[in-house]
């Protein structure tokens, strides 16, 4: 007899929540899905459930009561803060209620950037030079002497508004100042990480592991600048593209084994076991793959274009990270990946990343061609049968083609046929993949 199904509860409200939920409820393992908090699209997949923010309590209830048996974690918020741990301490996983995403500890790769610079010295793992200030006079002191453009990050989690490029010595002690004396962005900002500049091509690589093995997804290149021409202020990501032509076997080989497995090999020694998605941002310098940050959880929006490529039933490889005993191992499974392009264009509220406005009916979503297209919800709700924009990214186009010009173009086509008032998007998602 077949076994029942099971059912999968997914935290975020993303596009990127939106598409792993996509993937998962194609699985034949995959009954029910619930949403925490879910947006508009999320809720024609299954049902969307709110709760007050980090409210562990209230996850356990629904865990239960919903018979879940995996979790998957999308954003980093919970992670860092513990989530993972909460289950393991409420001996949830032997109740048969798994959680794919690693411990506090574990994430600290991403929730702690002095952390993780260190790590990365201690493990040999290529990245930018650095030193790390908790006093402002010995920052400022140093940014009066050294070179520029120079790269200050605030250590802790800033949603993304934690890095900045400092052009010189004005831009830079101002910005230390913010963090260390006014505290713009409170506790993240206790301690600064002053890091060399590198110019080159920015890639990012997903991986799951199960804290023993890692395997990695095909590459993928974000677009984190508003404007075209990567010009403006950053935002979440304006748009994604996978698989990079530029990157080789070789260079993913090389990633694999000078990055990925020694993250993973070093964070097990240290007794901070990862298992969940790595997610590592790279830069391509003249002086080889350096790591820029790591990511303890899958990238908005490189997961929309990867769950479109990935031909694995997603809940067998995220159970096989998540419960030791899953019948298959994760260094059992082979990935595999259909021999096409994917490219996800963002529809943002016009002033994304700054100030905007929300609740504008959405027109157009029926007109989508679904033999190539595919839509996931970012910012939108849905209400009496119509959808509004709810956030700053609205809605991630995603198209699959034979080529990668040809996919693009096939994006962009798709997109134009939606509108809502201010809607925005960049005209060169993919382009530099074609230089
Ligand atoms: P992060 O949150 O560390 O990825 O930084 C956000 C963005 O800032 C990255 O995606 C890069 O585009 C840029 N960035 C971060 N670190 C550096 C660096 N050392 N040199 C140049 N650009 C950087
Ligand atoms: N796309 C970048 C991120 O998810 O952090």
């Amino acid at each position: 007899m077949m076994k029942e199904k099971t059912n999968v509860l997914i935290i975020g409200s993303g596009g990127r929540e939106h598409s792993l939920g996509w993937k998962l409820k194609q699985s034949k393992f995959v009954d029910n899905i619930y949403f925490i908090p879910g947006n508009g699209g999320t809720k024609l997949l299954g049902e969307n459930i709110s709760i007050e923010k980090n409210d562990f309590q209230k996850i356990k209830e629904i865990v239960e009561s919903k018979n879940i048996t995996l979790t998957v974690v999308g954003n980093e918020e919970f992670l860092v803060n513990g989530i993972v741990d909460f289950f393991y301490e409420e001996n949830l996983p032997k109740k048969n209620h798994f959680i794919f995403g690693p411990t506090k500890l574990a994430s600290e790769i991403e929730g702690s950037k002095s952390f993780a610079k260190n790590f990365m010295i201690k493990n040999k793992i290529p990245t930018a030079e650095f030193f790390i200030f908790k006093n402002f006079s010995d920052a400022e002191n140093y940014l009066k002497n050294c070179n520029y453009p120079i790269v200050i990050k605030a250590n802790g989690l800033a949603a993304g508004k934690g890095v900045a490029i400092c052009n010189n010595q004005f831009e830079s002690i101002t910005t230390a100042k913010n963090y260390l004396i006014e505290k713009t962005l409170g506790e993240s900002g206790n301690e600064i990480i002053v890091e060399e500049f590198l110019s080159g091509k920015e890639i990012s690589i997903l991986a799951i592991s199960d804290g023993n093995t890692i395997k990695p997804f095909l590459s993928v290149q974000d677009h984190k600048k508003i404007f075209d021409g990567d010009n403006g202020p950053n935002t979440g990501g304006m748009g994604a593209y996978s698989p990079i032509p530029f990157v080789s076997k070789k260079i993913m080989d090389e990633v694999y084994n000078t990055i990925l497995v020694p993250t993973i090999a070093g964070l097990k020694n240290e007794g901070r076991k990862f298992c969940g998605c790595l997610f590592a941002g790279l830069m391509f310098t003249k002086n080889g793959i350096k790591v820029l940050e790591f990511n303890c959880r899958f990238g908005d929006p490189e997961t929309q274009p990867l769950m479109q490529l990935l031909e694995n039933d997603l809940y067998e490889l995220l159970m096989s990270c998540s419960d030791s005993n899953y019948k298959k191992k994760i260094s059992e499974l082979d990935f595999k990946f259909t021999n096409k392009y994917a490219c996800c264009v963002v529809a943002s509220s016009n002033g994304y990343p700054n100030k905007y406005e929300i609740g504008k009916e959405i027109f157009g979503l029926e007109k989508i061609d679904s033999t190539t297209t595919t839509v996931f919800h970012a910012g939108t709700k849905f209400e009496n049968g119509k959808f509004f924009t709810n956030g700053g990214r609205v809605l991630n186009v995603v198209s699959l083609g034979n080529n990668l010009n040809e996919t693009i173009q096939t994006a962009y086509n798709e997109i134009k046929k939606i509108s809502f008032d201010g809607i925005y998007f960049r005209n060169d998602i993919g382009h530099c993949g074609l230089k």
